[in-house]
């Protein structure tokens, strides 16, 4: 498959965005690039911009967002880490052809308007992986 061009962002998830911010923009001193509301996901993002890496804050908008149970089982932590990709549906198609395990078999809306799609961590070594195309 054709390589990804970079690493886009890293997942964090956080019980607060609000009390998380303090680590990023107080003490790392970092810019927030701003917030945004992902309905079907039931999750809200801060996103903080370091260098070309975004680190993604992710906090459950309620009890059955996929964060709610990540956060359950591991606390806050690293959640996902999220590849861009220049063509994402021939990404998906070469990673099915490689054995590893969808989530998304087809792209769907993230935030900052990208299209996204994740592989099971089964698959890609205990780590939830994201694989994401702009526009
Ligand atoms: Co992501």
């Amino acid at each position: 498959m054709q390589p990804p061009t970079c690493v886009d962002h890293l997942g964090i998830a956080v019980y607060s965005l609000e009390r998380a911010r303090t680590l990023y923009r107080e003490v790392l001193g970092l810019v927030c690039g701003g917030t945004e509301e992902i309905a079907d996901q039931k999750v809200r993002v801060t996103w903080f911009q370091a260098g070309n890496l975004r680190i993604e804050l992710l906090e459950p908008t309620a009890e059955d967002s996929p964060i709610a149970r990540f956060l359950d089982k591991n606390g806050p932590g690293l959640h996902h880490v999220a590849y861009r990709v220049a063509d994402l549906p021939a990404t998906l198609a070469a990673l099915k052809s490689a054995g590893v395990r969808l989530i998304d078999d087809a792209p769907r809306a993230g935030a900052h308007g990208m299209r996204i799609a994740f592989a099971h961590p089964k698959s890609t070594g205990g780590v939830l992986t994201e694989f994401c195309q702009q526009g």
